[in-house]
C-alpha cells in the first residue's frame, strides 16, 4: 500500500490524487482520500479499484489539507468498506495505513470485547483504539500517539487528521517507509519521494517507532519517548519528468528500452579516474568475507542467481543466494566471516528486512544493492550500491534486473582478478550496444507472442548453466504479466517428469548462450518438438544455428544473462499486449511488497 498527505495553501485534491497516481505500483485494488473544510468537516471518498475511478468519484469539496491512500489488500478483501481512509465511530479521527499489525486480535480482544467493527481491516482497530487512548489521556494527541506506538506491534505508517485541530497532519512509523516532503508554505507526507515530487524535492527520513507533527509552515519529529529530534534534509535528484512514460504506451516498454542507457550510466557513474571503482572498504569488507550470502526476493533473487556467478567466476568467492522469506525462519549454518548481500530495487522489501534485523543481531556485515538511495534496506545495512537506474515504475521489473547484474559484475572484477578495468569496461560496454540492437528489434518478438503465446495455457522457458538461471526469470516475467503459466526448468531435468506436461502446441522457449551446453540443450529442444511442442531458440550468435528464430551478437560468456533477458522481456510485454492485459500494473501484484 501506499500512502500520502499534504497540508498547505492549494486545493489538495489534485496533490493527493497525482501522488497516489505514482504509488499505485505499491497496490491498486482500492483507494481512496479524505480532505478537510471548514463547513463540512472530513469528507472522505473512497472505492474498490484504481486512481483513475477515485478520480471519478472524488467530489469538488474547497480542501487545503488531506491524505490518501492506495491499497494492496492484507486484511479483508478489496471493497468500498475495507477500502482506507478509516474513521473512528465518533467521527474525531480518521487515517490511512500502510503494512500490518500483527497483534490485531490480542488489541480487539483486550480492547473491543463485544465492538461492532464496520470492515474487517486492521487499520479501523488502530483508529478506534487511537481515539480510545485520547479518551483516556484527557484529549493529549501527542500522549495517545505514544501509547498507540507502545502498545502497537507490527508494521506501519500512519496519516492521521483530528476534526478538531486541522492545522495538523500526524504520521506514525514503524518498519513501514515513510517520509515527509518539506515545501514552501506546505509539507507533505508519503510512502516514497515519487508521491510527492511533484511538490518537492526536499524530504526528510523518518526511523521505526517515530512520529511527525507538520503543520503548513513546520515540521516536528519525535522520538516514542516524546523527545524532539533534530535531523537534517535531504535533497534527491530524481527529476519528476523520469517518472512520466512520455511517447511510451506502457512503462515496462520504455524501461526495457532503457537498458543500454542505464549500463551506460551505471559505467559513468562508478568510473573515477578512468576506472570503475567501488568504494575500497566495500571492496575489501566483501573480499575478507568468506562466503557472501545473497538474500533477496522475487526478480531480485533471479538476478541473486546470475550474482552468483559472476561472484564465484570473476570474482573468485563463494557464494549462496537465498529466499528471503525462507532464510529469515529457516536460516541454514552460516560460515565463520560471512558477508550479506542484499538485493532489492525498491530497498523496502519486508521479507529482506526481516533478514537484516535478525543478522544484524547476530553481528554480521551487510551491503544492499539497491535503486532507491535512503531506502530502508540501504539506511540500515553496513553499506550501499546504487543501480542508478532510475525510478523503475512498471511492476514487473525489468532494468532493475539488468542493472544489479552490471553492478555485481564490477564488484566481481574489484573482487577477483579474472577481468581487468579495460575488459570489464570493454564488455559492459558491448553489451549496451548489442541490448540496443535487440531493442530494435520490436517487431521479431510481437510476432514470436503473437504466434505461440497469445492463446496458451501453459508456457515453458529452458536453458542448462547459466541460462537456466536467465529461464527462471523469463518465466517469471511472462507469468506476472500475461498470466500464462509458465515455468523456467534446466533443460536437461525436463525428461525427468515434467516432459509429460508436453502437448501439441505447447511452447518452449530455448535460451542457449554457452558453448559447452549448447548441443545438449538443442538435443532437448528436439525432444520437446518431437512431442508436439512449438520450439523457439534464443542463441548467441557464434554458436548459432539457422533454424533459430533469435539469434544474438555475442558478449562475454559470463555476461550473456544481460542481453538474454531482454528478447524474454518483450516477448513477455508483447504476450501481455496481444492478451490485451493491464501491462504495467498486472492483477494481484505490487511492485513494493512492505509486508511479510
Ligand atoms: C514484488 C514485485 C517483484 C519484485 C519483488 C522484490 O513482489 O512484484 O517484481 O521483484 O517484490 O522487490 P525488490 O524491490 O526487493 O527488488
Amino acid at each position: 500500500c501506499g500512502i500520502v498527505g499534504y497540508i498547505g495553501q492549494n486545493d489538495v485534491k489534485e496533490i493527493l490524487l497525482t501522488g497516489l497516481e505514482k504509488l499505485e505500483y505499491r497496490g491498486y485494488d482500492s483507494a481512496g482520500i479524505a480532505v478537510y473544510n471548514e463547513n463540512e468537516g472530513v469528507c472522505i471518498f473512497k472505492d474498490q479499484g484504481r486512481i483513475a475511478h477515485l478520480r471519478s468519484i472524488v467530489e469538488d469539496v474547497p480542501s487545503t489539507m488531506g491524505i490518501g491512500h492506495t491499497r494492496w489488500a492484507t486484511h479483508g478483501e478489496p471493497n468500498h468498506v475495507n477500502s482506507h481512509p478509516h474513521q473512528s465511530a465518533n467521527k474525531r479521527f480518521t487515517l490511512v495505513h500502510n503494512g500490518v499489525i500483527e497483534n490485531e486480535d490480542e488489541l480487539r480482544e483486550k480492547y473491543f470485547d463485544g465492538f461492532n467493527f464496520v470492515s474487517e481491516t486492521d487499520t479501523e482497530l488502530v483508529v478506534e483504539l487511537f481515539d480510545q487512548f485520547f479518551n483516556q489521556d484527557d484529549g493529549d494527541i501527542e500522549i495517545a500517539i505514544r501509547q498507540l506506538i507502545k502498545v502497537l506491534h507490527g508494521s506501519y505508517a500512519l496519516g492521521i487528521i483530528d476534526h478538531e485541530n486541522p492545522d495538523v497532519l500526524y504520521a506514525i512509523k514503524n518498519k513501514s517507509p515513510l517520509l515527509i516532503g518539506k515545501g514552501d508554505g506546505f509539507n507533505m507526507i508519503g510512502s516514497d519521494s515519487l508521491a510527492m515530487l511533484k511538490q518537492t524535492n526536499t524530504f526528510y527520513e523518518i526511523d521505526d517507532l517515530e512520529y511527525v507533527k507538520i503543520t503548513r509552515d513546520n515540521i516536528e519529529i519525535f522520538e516514542m519517548t516524546g523527545v524532539k529530534v533534530k535531523r537534517d534534509p535531504f535533497v534527491t535528484k530524481i527529476d519528476a519528468n523520469d517518472i512520466e512514460k512520455g511517447v511510451y504506451p506502457h512503462f515496462m516498454l520504455k524501461e526495457i528500452d532503457e537498458q543500454p542507457f542505464v549500463i551506460r550510466r551505471i559505467i559513468q557513474e562508478y568510473e573515477k579516474d578512468g576506472k570503475l571503482q567501488i568504494d575500497q572498504e566495500i571492496v575489501d569488507t566483501v573480499k575478507e568475507s568468506d562466503r557472501i550470502y545473497i538474500i533477496a526476493a522475487g526478480t531480485s533473487y533471479n538476478a541473486g542467481l546470475i550474482g552468483k556467478q559472476l561472484l564465484e567466476k570473476i570474482g573468485n568467492k563463494p557464494v549462496e543466494v537465498h529466499i528471503a522469506s525462507e532464510f529469515v525462519y529457516n536460516t541454514p549454518i552460516v560460515s565463520k566471516k560471512p558477508l550479506f548481500l542484499f538485493v532489492s530495487q525498491s530497498g523496502e522489501t519486508a521479507d529482506c528486512r526481516a533478514v537484516l534485523v535478525k543478522i544484524k543481531k547476530l553481528g554480521y556485515k551487510s551491503l544492499t544493492l539497491t535503486n532507491v538511495e535512503g531506502s530502508t534496506l540501504s539506511r540500515e545495512a553496513d553499506y550501499t550500491l546504487l543501480l542508478h537506474a532510475g525510478p523503475e515504475i512498471a511492476v514487473a521489473s525489468t532494468k532493475a534486473y539488468t542493472a544489479n547484474i552490471a553492478v555485481l559484475t564490477i564488484l566481481s572484477a574489484l573482487i577477483g582478478d579474472n577481468m581487468n578495468h579495460e575488459e570489464l569496461h570493454h564488455e559492459l560496454s558491448i553489451v549496451a550496444t548489442v541490448i540496443e540492437s535487440i531493442c530494435d528489434e520490436k517487431e521479431l518478438f510481437d510476432e514470436i507472442a503473437g504466434k505461440y503465446l497469445k492463446d496458451t495455457r501453459n508456457c515453458f522457458y529452458i536453458g542448462r548453466h547459466i541460462d537456466y538461471y536467465v529461464a527462471l526469470e523469463a518465466a517469471l516475467k511472462l507469468k506476472e504479466i500475461s498470466y500464462i503459466q509458465t515455468e523456467g526448468f534446466a533443460a536437461g531435468e525436463l525428461k525427468h517428469g515434467t516432459i509429460a506436461l508436453i502437448e501439441k502446441g505447447t511452447p518452449v522457449i530455448a535460451v542457449i548462450s554457452q558453448d559447452e551446453i549448447n548441443l545438449n540443450t538443442r538435443s532437448n529442444v528436439k525432444e520437446v518438438k518431437s512431442r508436439g511442442g512449438n520450439t523457439v531458440v534464443i542463441s548467441q550468435k557464434s554458436i548459432s544455428q539457422k533454424t533459430d528464430q533469435v539469434i544474438i551478437d555475442d558478449v562475454h560468456p559470463t555476461l550473456t544473462p544481460l542481453v538474454t533477458i531482454v528478447p524474454t522481456q518483450l516477448i513477455a510485454y508483447y504476450a501481455a499486449l496481444h492478451r490485451d492485459l493491464d501491462i504495467d500494473k498486472p492483477r494481484n501484484l505490487a511492485k513494493s511488497v512492505t509486508v511479510e
